[in-house]
């Protein structure tokens, strides 16, 4: 048996390759940004060929750094941004139309008609998810609708449908001369056309949205003994790898944070927020704004469900604050410009950029910054930044406590804004637990690798997979009780004032 294995995260901003040891250690890797596409506003698209690229690029580069060939790796897992839509040409490989991306709102009309004509609650019953424009139901209707021909190819079986990991699965095995036309159960149940209770393409959803089902990929297990395809020699790992494990993002930071349990659960802080906890095989229908998603499937075991409490802006607010306002160079600088200030100056941040997402799935909403006086600088701004993504995520515990009846003890978190010590610190005084942060804090990466290498026997079951979570980094709680409640208060006078902003009717 080889001694590694290796990862693709494609990400909403960047995509990565890792190659990881037994013990989970990252042995080599590498990282490209793509362009975000911003043609109006609302609209957020990415190149898929320039994916495709990148995705080449950084598997080359990482292997190359690191002296490592096709052959040290015992297998290949792949994860990937959720939702975001392709659809492609079977027979020239190009595709149709610009990814859309997860963000993207244009389809709020399709989404809202859907709720107009009485089939919310089909679609939240058999789907799991409120009509939004997050998912890729609406996306694919949108091309079918909008781009010249596309609906008789996908008629005809010539037009593929995929999120990123099928498009990334397609080339990786063959592409135009064979490639596997895939996805994995977890990426599918972000479509609203995936039924929840048979794990298959729903035909009374595809027909909501018009949509064929030839042009869907085959539905496969998150962890896959049969592989879904093996690499080529051509290719960019140069040699065969057998591909046996696929996870959306956000599954699998929950497989890397070894939530393996009913009632475990994670939050990672990347371009937005997910929050997950593990609700076993029983399907949990959410009371409280919450998403009933799939967390994995490990080969032929029953699916394990999770709800989920997705945040749109976090991490891209921070951005926001570097490219738009300019008010910061770096990610990096939010922590030093917060700090410059004891405290908010009563300055809240809502960043409703895409509408609101959970617990609110709100679609007319658009941001504000209130609450602000004379007295009040950049620092202030900066700090409401922080506050707000933790303030977002307390409004997603609250609505988890009230769906699971679990009460958190402590929260486990991964990804890029956990760098940022303040804001750990203010999450834990907004949460009243401790934070606690894992030493390997690239957990989409470890997931994917992780089901990969679970499937050919690498790592041979969950608990040898428990002893790699080691912690790095615990924040505590210091607010008062009072504290805690009266800034929660604050911050949600401040949703109020987001809400019924654009027309969506
Ligand atoms: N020190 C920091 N303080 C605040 N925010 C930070 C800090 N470092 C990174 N970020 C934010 O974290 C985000 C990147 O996190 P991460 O790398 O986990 O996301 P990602 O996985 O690349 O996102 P995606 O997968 O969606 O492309 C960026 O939005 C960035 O603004
Ligand atoms: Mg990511």
């Amino acid at each position: 048996m080889p001694d590694f294995v290796g990862s693709v995260d494609q990400g909403t901003t960047s995509t990565r390759f890792m190659v990881f040891d037994h013990g989970g250690n990252v042995i080599a890797a590498h990282q490209l940004e793509h362009e975000q596409i911003l043609p109006r506003a609302g609209w957020v698209e990415h190149n898929p060929v320039e994916i495709w690229e990148r995705t080449s690029s950084v598997i080359q580069t990482a292997l190359g750094k690191s002296g490592l060939v096709s052959s040290d790796l015992a297998a290949l897992g792949i994860t990937n941004q959720r939702e975001t839509t392709v659809v492609w040409n079977r027979r020239t490989g190009r595709p149709y139309y610009n990814a859309i991306v997860w963000q993207d709102t244009r389809t709020d009309r399709i989404a809202s008609a859907l709720e107009a004509d009485g089939h919310g609650e089909t679609i939240r019953h058999k789907a799991g998810l409120p009509p939004a424009t997050y998912f890729s139901g609406g996306k694919i209707q949108w091309i079918l609708d909008n781009v010249d021909g596309v609906r008789a190819a996908a008629e005809s079986g010539e037009a593929l449908f995929g999120n990123t990991d099928s498009w990334l699965l397609w080339h990786l095995t063959g592409g135009v001369s064979g490639g596997a036309h895939v996805t994995d159960v977890t990426n599918a149940s972000r479509t609203m056309l995936m039924n929840l209770e048979t794990l298959d393409w729903d035909d009374e959803l595809l027909a909501l949205f018009g949509i064929p089902r030839q042009m869907l990929p085959t539905i496969v297990p998150s962890s896959s003994p049969e592989p879904y395809g093996v690499t080529l020699a051509g290719g960019p790992l140069g040699g065969e790898v057998p591909l046996t494990g696929a996870l959306g993002d956000q599954q699998a930071a929950t497989v890397g944070q070894v939530c393996f349990a009913p009632g475990e659960a994670k939050n990672t802080y990347g371009t937005g927020n997910f929050m997950l906890i593990n609700t076993g095989t029983d399907i949990v229908r959410s009371k409280s704004g919450l998403l009933t998603t799939v967390a994995y499937k490990l080969g032929d075991a029953d699916a394990v469900y999770a709800l989920e409490g997705s945040i749109a802006v976090t991490g891209s607010a921070v951005q926001w604050l570097r490219d738009q306002l300019g008010i910061i160079s770096g990610a990096a600088q939010s922590e030093t410009l917060a700090r410059q200030v004891p405290d908010n100056g009563g300055v809240y941040f809502v960043p409703a950029f895409s509408g609101l997402f959970a617990p609110y799935w709100r679609s007319d909403a658009r941001g504000a910054i209130v609450g602000l006086s004379r007295f009040n600088n950049n620092a202030h701004v900066a700090r409401a930044t922080l506050e707000a993504i933790c303030y977002q995520s307390r409004d997603v515990v609250d609505a988890m406590e009230a769906d699971s009846g679990v009460h958190l003890e402590v929260l486990k978190v991964d990804g890029g804004i956990t760098a940022n010590d303040l804001c750990m610190k203010i999450q834990a005084d907004v949460l009243g637990v401790d934070v606690v942060k894992p030493v390997v804090a690239e957990t989409t990466a470890l997931g994917s690798a992780y089901a990969a290498g679970l499937a050919v026997g690498f790592w041979k079951n969950t608990d040898e997979l428990r002893k790699n979570w080691l912690e790095d980094k615990r924040w505590q709680p210091s607010w008062s009780e009072e504290q805690r409640e009266a800034g929660h208060a604050q911050w949600r006078k401040a949703v109020e004032r987001t809400l019924d902003w654009v027309d969506v009717g």
